[in-house]
């Protein structure tokens, strides 16, 4: 199928991206090169284009990063604008890092007043849970199967993946893993409605059993990201600060992945109903220029003395201005509400799917992204990666540039265009979704 927004000359990787793909390998660990054979040249808003001169839409966002479509002309400026006058001031102040500090603490409810720059989820993730040990005193940490922090030591024995962690040595201590209520796949084998209620029985029951007693804090996403799209009921979310309040923990949630718009809310928190203590940011907070944040109550960030948690990078005077540009373009052009208007239509269309393709389990959204869980059978639910990794394969191929099956077993489509992406564009890449899932079903992969 051709569309308006999409154009393949080669089949990928072309000549050019199988000379860098090689390359790469060369020297590369291959725990880092890329799972897919797209090699980007350039991207513009919701456009991919590739080194031998494909055209792809977008389903990526660069995974979660381009909120504001690639190579936004507003945040391209602010770069070019910072670079040509200095890069570094290591932690001395600098009007950018002030300007952006008070823009994001006021995108925040009052309470949350503080805010820490840094460079990396990871390091985001890392920071906010040595700001909770230190004001509570306390170290445990509850966090939840099928959720993804990061890779560093800490964050990945956090994270509830085995895959991202398995043969890593000893994992970090202190940490206790509840399941996350994944209805589809319940934990405890209850239907939809109920699954919710044995978690949060769960995690009543580990303060008293796996548990010393000396709980810090609870780390949340506000969707299961890696772990497969998997939104929790507002029910839930709510159990969770209530069961953190009744025992004097604080509550972390990680919106590495949902912040900025991406849920159809500026965070995600904000679908539930509660204040989180500390929110982690990343990804879409700047369009790529490595920048993280932890946004926390006084009381909390305050506690540390000076000089005990910063970093190099944190707040340098490009990653400021490209967040504050990137802020400043998803509160002007309305990108959240955008987000919930556009992720209804894509749900819209998830659902045709799930009718017209017994391999489809269920498909799952917030806002514009969602996730496509493969199966083998609907009666049996078994997960089904091959046909996933097939999938998305071919939709490479036909100009739809996603990423590889993510979930806990391999097999979710994970779907996720940028914000500012045309209606009519997003049609023609679900158009080319359901192309590609009809060709694996009958046979394999057909070149364009
Ligand atoms: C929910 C979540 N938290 C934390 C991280 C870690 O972020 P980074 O890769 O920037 O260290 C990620 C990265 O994908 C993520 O999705």
């Amino acid at each position: 199928m051709k569309t308006a927004f999409s154009k393949m000359v080669v089949a990928p990787p072309g000549p050019k991206a199988q000379e860098i793909i090689q390359k790469e390998k060369n020297y590369i660990p291959r725990s880092a090169c890329s799972s897919t054979p797209l090699v980007w040249k350039e991207a513009y808003g919701a456009t991919i284009i590739d080194v031998d001169g494909n055209e792809y839409i977008d389903f990526t966002s660069g995974i979660l990063v381009s909120n504001v479509g690639h190579s936004h002309p507003k945040v391209v400026a602010a770069i070019q604008e910072q670079a040509g006058k200095f890069l570094n001031s290591y932690d001395s102040s600098h009007h950018l890092r002030a300007e952006l500090a008070e823009k994001i603490v006021n995108l925040f409810p009052e309470e949350l007043n503080r805010v820490l720059l840094l460079t990396t989820g990871s390091e985001a993730i890392e920071a906010a849970i040595k700001f909770a040990r230190a004001k509570t005193g306390k170290s445990e940490i509850i966090s939840f199967h099928g959720s993804f922090h990061g890779r560093t030591h800490l964050t990945m024995s956090l994270g509830g993946i085995k895959k991202v962690k398995s043969g890593c040595g000893p994992q970090a201590s202190n940490i206790l893993h509840v399941p996350f209520p994944y209805p589809y796949r319940c934990t405890f084998s209850q239907p939809h409605d109920q699954c919710d209620e044995h978690t949060l029985q769960y995690m009543e029951q580990i303060l008293h059993t796996a548990s010393t007693g000396n709980i810090a804090a609870v780390i949340m996403e506000s969707y299961l990201g890696s772990g497969g799209c998997v939104v929790p009921s507002v029910k839930f979310v709510q159990g969770v600060r209530e069961f953190c309040d009744r025992h004097d923990i604080l509550l972390i949630m990680d919106e590495v992945q949902a912040g900025f718009g991406r849920t159809g809310k500026m965070f995600g928190f904000e679908h539930y109903g509660i204040l989180p203590d500390l929110v982690c940011l990343a990804k879409g907070i700047s369009s790529g220029v490595p920048t993280s944040a932890v946004v926390g109550r006084d009381s909390i960030m305050d506690h540390l003395p000076p000089g005990t948690m910063t970093s190099t990078y944190g707040g340098n005077p490009l990653s400021c201005a490209a967040a504050m540009a990137t802020i400043d373009v998803i509160v002007e052009e309305r990108l959240p509400e955008r987000a919930a208007r556009l992720g209804e239509r894509m749900a819209q269309r998830f659902q045709t799917l799930v009718e017209k393709y017994r391999i489809i389990g269920e498909a799952r959204s917030i806002g514009l992204v969602s996730g496509i869980e493969v199966v083998k059978s609907r009666e049996g639910r078994e997960p089904d990666p091959e046909t996933a990794r097939a999938i998305a394969m071919q939709a490479i191929h036909l100009g739809l540039a996603v990423i590889a099956p993510t979930g806990l077993h391999g097999n979710v489509l994970r779907l996720m265009p940028p914000l500012v992406i045309e209606e009519e564009a997003l049609e023609a890449g679900l158009d080319l979704l359901d192309e590609a899932i009809s060709i694996v079903l009958n046979g394999g992969l057909h070149d364009h």
